[in-house]
């Protein structure tokens, strides 16, 4: 049977080092703050957005909540990002997507100080993960790089296929493979013969958006399988972008939904908030 990627434990472990590292940043007189920007009441973005400031508390980092209304205007959003931007007691600044339809996420997602883009997500931290230059990297993909490594599972020479290319995960992602100097391939909803390709990866990693798109079929045997997708089945029970019963006999190493991939999100993110003030903090 194949190792089962322990996304909850790993996730915990560091936890318990940001809270430790934080106590000590503590002792030397500096306070952590995330500002938390929610615009109006979706019931996913709600829990994720709980589930953020819970982690913040555990840590030791003080949150700094907005939740605004639905009916928030573009420009008010932006004179919130703009305040948490000068003030000098925040290190990170959160903004909660999807925003609502009247708000532009480019032109949010810009207004973010990148010495406090703490998602990863501003142009800036992307054009530097790209050329190899130190900046925040989206939480998912970073995630993702410590499960790898935290399992004992090396990058460097393999054959790395990566499915689904957004802003997000996909292309990042596949930047993060290449810094471990991984052999990587990006695949997505056009590429010709896409069990050829994934059939070739030493490691995959499935963030194609569709429930249990991935069938043993598309697995080389002793694969790591590592499962990027959260959705809900026709019993309302949890399950990812693979098939884990069909494909994870196949595999040497693959990443359970829930609790692999997804614990990972948060904990990199109070990783970035940490670095954030490590590094700019006064
Ligand atoms: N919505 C879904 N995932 C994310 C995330 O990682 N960051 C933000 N800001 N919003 C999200």
């Amino acid at each position: 049977m194949p190792q089962i990627i322990d996304g909850k434990r790993i996730s915990q472990e560091i936890k318990d080092e940001l809270r430790d590292k934080v106590a000590a940043l503590k002792e030397q007189g500096k306070e952590i703050a995330l500002a938390v920007i929610q615009v109006g009441e979706d019931p996913a973005s709600s829990v994720y957005v709980r589930n953020k400031k819970r982690a913040c508390e555990y840590i030791g980092i003080k949150s700094l909540s907005y939740e605004v209304p639905e009916s928030t205007t573009q420009e008010e959003l932006l004179a919130i990002i703009d305040e948490c931007n000068k003030n000098p007691e925040c290190n990170g600044i959160l903004v909660q997507l999807p925003v609502p339809k009247h708000i532009d996420e480019d032109t949010i997602i810009r207004a973010i100080d990148p010495k406090k883009d703490v998602d990863g997500f501003h142009p800036m931290s992307v054009g530097a993960l790209t050329i190899g230059e130190p900046g925040f990297v989206s939480c998912t993909p970073a995630g993702i790089i410590q499960l790898l490594k935290r399992s004992g599972i090396s990058i460097e020479g393999k054959e790395c296929v990566v499915v689904g290319r957004s802003n997000i995960v996909g292309k990042p992602m596949a930047l993060l493979l290449l810094r471990e100097n991984g052999t990587v391939t990006i695949c997505h909803s056009r590429t010709k013969d896409l069990r050829e390709v994934t059939k070739r990866a030493d490691i995959l990693i499935a963030a194609i958006g569709k429930p249990k798109f991935f069938d043993a079929s598309y697995v080389k045997e002793g694969a790591v399988v590592i499962d990027v997708g959260i959705h809900r089945n026709e019993n309302n029970k949890l399950c990812g972008d693979v098939d884990y019963d069909d494909v994870a006999p196949h595999c040497s190493a693959i990443t359970p939904v829930p609790g692999g991939v997804g614990p990972m999100t948060i904990a990199m993110l109070m990783n970035n908030c940490v670095e954030s003030a490590e590094m700019f903090g006064e």
